[in-house]
């Protein structure tokens, strides 16, 4: 589904990403863990289009490193971006229309709507008024509209009690059975993280400094092979 091979990324001279290689089968769900400042938001928008790289990034085969940000939407690929980046004057409903393509519009909705009751009921709040774990589900459910291949998802967990996070996990399980659709999670949260991966990367400083299955990592942790 998603290979990105040695890819390094730069704002202006500064070189953030070094040579990072992740793999994202179809119907996985990968996590990368990192720190603070590791470079996780700058990956998501190194896939995405939004900085400088070198390297390649492949999606369903294809080399896409030299699309426009909205050729990689059009393909497939579709992020629910750090700080949820909603429309806070606007309602419920109308932000997960912003998501959405004509092509299936009510079936999506609906779907979203299953799966976070909540927002039905609330579809005509403006979203400025609801909680930081509501708000977040309209983020996860307006990148589920465009019908997505692959979700990148960054920390999603964040700034939440851990009864919502755990909301949030039990959601992306869903979306994993339900929906054949990619996520690639970035996190800070490792219980979130070892909830709904298959596979986790440890970001640091901008390199993949470890990757294996959840059992390996969680392994690696409790020997002290590292910290997040
Ligand atoms: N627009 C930018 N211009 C210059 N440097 C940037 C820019 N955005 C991020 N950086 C730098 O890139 C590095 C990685 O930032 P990034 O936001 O990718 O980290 P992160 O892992 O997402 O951190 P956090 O967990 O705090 O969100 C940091 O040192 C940051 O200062
Ligand atoms: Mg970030």
């Amino acid at each position: 589904m998603l290979r990105v091979e040695e890819l390094s990324a730069f704002y202006d001279k500064s070189q953030i990403l070094r040579g990072v290689n992740v793999r994202v089968g179809r119907g996985e769900v990968v996590a990368v863990l990192g720190p603070n400042g590791a470079g996780k938001t700058t990956l998501l928008k190194a896939i995405c289009g939004l900085v400088r790289t070198e390297g390649s990034v492949i999606f369903l085969g294809k080399d896409i490193s030299n699309l426009k940000p909205h050729e990689r939407v059009k393909m497939g690929i579709s992020i629910c971006p750090e700080g949820r980046r909603l429309f806070p004057n606007m309602t419920v409903e109308d932000n997960l229309k912003l998501g959405a393509l004509l092509e299936d519009y009510e079936k999506r909705l609906n779907y979203v709507y299953n799966l976070f009751p909540k927002l039905k009921e609330r579809r005509n709040q403006l979203v400025k008024t609801m909680s930081g774990g509501e708000q977040q589900m309209v983020a996860i459910g307006r990148a589920l509209m465009s019908k997505p291949k692959l979700v990148l998802l960054d920390e999603p967990s964040i700034g939440l009690a851990p009864i919502v996070v755990k909301k949030i996990a039990d959601a992306l399980k869903r979306i994993k059975e339900e929906l054949s659709v990619s996520i690639l999670l970035v996190e800070q949260n490792i219980n979130l993280a070892f909830e709904v991966a298959d596979r986790v990367y440890v970001l640091s400083k901008g390199e993949i400094v470890r990757e294996g299955t959840v059992e390996e990592i969680k392994e690696d942790i409790e020997r002290d092979y590292f910290e997040i």
